[in-house]
């Protein structure tokens, strides 16, 4: 039978060889940076979500009420700051895990433009990073690009004087896509791991976490059509013009859901995120 854990590596690799056979997706798979550095101009959400000020946040909100007073963290795969740079606005001191040079950059350049001095990013792989532990070690939308992600969970944990704290989706931001690529490829990427995927493994792992549902928003492609369509080509990989890009447009006419909060895609579910806590054995 196969194990949790060898089903978990499975999805991952399906996921990248089938993002690869459609032509590389353009980074689908690999998280570097995703959501962060590409869509930072032309995304209202992702700008919206990169004001360390924010109070609207229903994740971020989430993050604050388990930050206790004065506490260390350890944000594992932190990207650009999203969550860490907020965090440090009431934490003592936070460390940034990040293998993406350009995230460490914007994190680092951002951070000095909020006037945070308590931030300090390592620009290595969590895998490869020696770093002290902290009360509480955050991993945030990483572990279901992780391939051997016990390993990586058990680093975590190892790390954590308090609590363990991961942010997940119930499906993955890639399932926006999907119905596109069903219309102009006739299948659709092998999506990677969701919230229920990282439950089972962490059950096999023997950890029982607390679970917290924190947000159902709508899965918002951007307030503008073009940006939105543009966005789809790109993570479709098709080429403005192409027979490819009419069934693309045909699809967009027929899936795309102007509503209050930009672009949405019919038949996609809400985005639900979850916070996933537990204090370390
Ligand atoms: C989708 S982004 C999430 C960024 C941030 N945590 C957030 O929630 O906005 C995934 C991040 O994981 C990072 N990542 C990928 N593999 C990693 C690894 N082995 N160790 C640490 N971070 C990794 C990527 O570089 C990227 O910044």
């Amino acid at each position: 039978m196969t194990s949790v854990f060898d089903a978990w590596r499975e999805q991952i690799e399906a996921h990248e060889r089938d993002a690869a056979a459609f032509g590389g997706g353009h980074g689908h798979g690999h998280g570097h940076g995703h959501g962060q550095g590409h869509g930072r101009r032309a995304f209202t959400n992702a700008n919206r979500a990169l004001d360390p000020f924010r109070t609207d946040d229903p994740v971020l909100n989430g993050l604050y009420s388990v930050l206790g007073n004065d506490a260390d963290v350890l944000d594992v795969g932190g990207g650009a700051g999203r969550y860490a740079l907020p965090l440090a606005t009431r934490a003592r001191h936070v460390t940034v895990v990040e293998p993406s040079e350009d995230s460490v950059e914007m994190l680092n350049d951002r951070a000095a433009e909020a006037g945070l001095t308590n931030v300090t990013a390592i620009n290595e792989p969590w895998e490869d990073a020696e770093t002290p532990a902290a009360n509480v070690v955050l991993c945030s939308m990483v572990l279901h690009h992780v391939a051997d992600a016990a390993p990586f969970v058990a680093k975590m944990q190892e790390h954590a004087k308090d609590r363990v704290v991961l942010v997940e989706m119930m499906e993955t931001p890639g399932s926006l896509e999907t119905p596109f690529f069903d219309r102009v490829y006739g299948s659709a990427p092998t999506p990677l791991p969701g919230l229920r995927n990282v439950l089972d493994l962490l059950w096999a792992m023997n950890i029982f976490p607390d679970v917290t549902m924190l947000s159902a928003e709508p899965a918002v492609l951007d307030a503008d059509r073009d940006v939105a369509l543009e966005h789809l080509r790109g993570r479709l990989s098709v080429r403005e013009g192409t027979e490819m890009d009419g069934r693309l447009r045909a699809a967009a006419d027929e899936l795309l859901l102007e509503t209050p909060a930009g672009f949405v895609v019919r038949g996609v579910a809400p985005q639900r995120h979850a916070m996933v806590t537990w204090r370390p054995m």
